[in-house]
């Protein structure tokens, strides 16, 4: 039996990037067979940096309308809120007594996130990774879908799995496998094929959102930064063309066709051929998404209920394993 657990931050809209690096195949991991899923808002992460208070409760609506929207069914899987879930932050405390310092020093979001002032991060933020450990491990998960800037956290989830058993001498928690398999795990900036799109790139030009319109999609692929050189014939001559290669490997995965079929479309064609074909391609796969969206947020109450029906389902799973937790850590019971 497969346990597929992961969540996204409600910073902020979602991306393309989040989008083609997780959710789509969260979608297609739902009809796995003898697996169960998980999908949780992760409003506890979303705290650790700057955010606005009065829009956190719409935002983590948004979010799992985001989820459903774009084909996760209430039916086959479970949608809730993190802080919802008081197992993810007690566990994570247990966790903290195991996870070193200099192993959380060493996190690359960290050190982007924190940037030269170090000192002044907040300890939320140096401790993100062990929250995140906490949540995929308080439900034993066994699978995390995820894009390739989690690969070294979800490392450290698979140590402080090996680090607990060891030194409780049990056979307890299942090592996590990420699943990097995504139409596109790394989404590059569109204006910028050396930066990964996100949420928090200060242009919005950079990215295209889940609730952008087919004008504002049009306008930012026109302005995506491109060169001058046609489209070659294979994949291997896109070396050194970072965002020739990203807008390839975007437009393949909307198209859900290989990079190499995608180019093959392209042969020998300027970059004003290709972006008008994207744009087009892009508004085709994304409007849907975005009205499905819209359509759930003008009823609140019938996400409300789907998330709670998530979190009792949630709770049910991680309740029994936070209390063997205790039991094998020797807490009075
Ligand atoms: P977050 O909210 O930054 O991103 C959500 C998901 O989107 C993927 N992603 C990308 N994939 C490809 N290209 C990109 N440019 C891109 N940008 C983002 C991320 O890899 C992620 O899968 N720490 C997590 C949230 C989290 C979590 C967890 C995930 C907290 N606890 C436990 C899995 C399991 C994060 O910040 O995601």
């Amino acid at each position: 039996m497969k346990r597929i657990f992961s969540g996204m931050q409600p910073t902020s809209q979602l991306h393309l990037g989040n989008y083609l690096g997780a959710l789509k195949n969260w979608v297609s991991l739902q009809d796995e067979p003898d697996s169960e899923c998980l999908y949780c808002v992760m409003d506890l992460h979303a705290v650790t940096a700057e955010y606005d208070s009065a829009r956190l409760s719409d935002a983590t609506r948004e979010i799992a309308a985001a989820y459903i929207a774009a084909g996760i069914d209430p039916n086959k899987s479970s949608v809730f809120v993190q802080s919802a879930i008081p197992e993810h932050s007690q566990l994570m405390w247990l966790l903290a007594t195991m996870a070193q310092m200099g192993k959380l020093e060493r996190m690359t979001q960290f050190k982007d996130k924190a940037g030269k002032n170090q000192e002044r991060a907040g300890l939320g933020l140096f401790a993100y990774p062990v929250l995140m450990a906490a949540d995929i491990l308080i439900y034993k998960a066994s699978h995390v879908p995820v894009g390739e800037d989690q690969k070294q956290h979800l490392e450290l989830a698979r140590d402080l799995a090996a680090t607990f058993n060891t030194r409780y001498g049990v056979d307890f928690f299942p090592q996590p496998q990420p699943v990097i398999t995504g139409p596109a795990p790394r989404v590059m900036s569109l204006r910028d094929g050396s930066q990964k799109m996100s949420k928090s790139a200060d242009s919005d030009m950079t990215r295209i959102n889940l609730t952008d319109d087919a004008d504002l999609i049009a306008k930012k692929i026109k302005k995506a930064k491109t060169d001058a050189d046609p489209l070659p014939e294979t994949l291997g001559e896109l070396k050194g063309r970072p965002e020739a290669l990203n807008l390839i490997t975007l437009y393949a995965a909307l198209a859900e066709i290989s990079k190499q079929e995608a180019l093959t479309l392209f042969i020998g064609k300027q970059f004003g051929q290709f972006k008008p074909a994207f744009a087009d391609l892009a508004v085709e796969k994304l409007s849907p998404i975005t009205m499905r969206m819209n359509e759930l947020m003008d009823d609140p109450a019938q996400i409300d209920v789907i998330l709670a029906k998530g979190t009792e389902k949630a709770r049910s799973i991680a309740a029994p394993i936070l209390s063997d937790v205790q039991k094998i850590m020797g807490f009075h019971r």
